[in-house]
């Protein structure tokens, strides 16, 4: 089932979001997610973005250039890792603006999968930088929130009614 994606500045997407609870009605939000990032089209979406304040998001990177592989992340934990690198980042709940922000270009991620067996994986290139980005949602945090003063100013500007 297609979702509909908050757009900022809906406040849901400013909540720290609850430990998500492994059962039926997760593992339906978990494929109506994935299929709802695949329409919008976008290769990350986290649960607060259709509404649902629990600590769980998709991610897959791999399929606009090939194979679909996606991962569904439950409750997940990072450490960040490497350099802090600046790239350019779009979010599905606000459309409109390419924004720059600082990252680690590298990080460590422990989370459930949908079975419930708990999963370890080390990212970098585009992966790492979606997933700090996902992982923010679940925090409440916005690109936007990222920025100084003047570039949000910019970037809000820019936001496709
Ligand atoms: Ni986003």
């Amino acid at each position: 089932m297609l979702l509909s994606i908050l757009r900022w500045p809906d406040p849901r997407l400013s909540q720290s979001c609850a430990p998500a609870v492994l059962d039926a009605d997760l593992r339906s939000l978990a494929a109506d997610m994935l299929q709802t990032m695949y329409a919008a089209p976008g290769r990350g979406l986290a649960a607060p973005q259709v509404g649902r304040l629990v600590r769980m998001f998709v991610m897959d990177i791999a399929w606009k250039t090939g194979d679909p592989a996606p991962i569904v992340f439950v409750n997940p934990k990072l450490e960040l890792l490497g350099d802090r690198v600046l790239g350019p980042e779009g979010c599905l709940s606000i459309p409109g603006p390419v924004t720059d922000i600082e990252r680690n270009a590298e990080v460590r991620v422990w989370w459930t999968d949908l079975e419930g067996v708990a999963q370890e994986g080390r990212f970098d290139g585009f992966a790492a930088i979606c997933i700090q980005h996902e992982f923010d949602h679940l925090q409440g945090i916005l690109t936007l929130d990222r920025l100084p003063p003047e570039p949000r100013a910019v970037a809000e500007a820019a936001v496709v009614a």
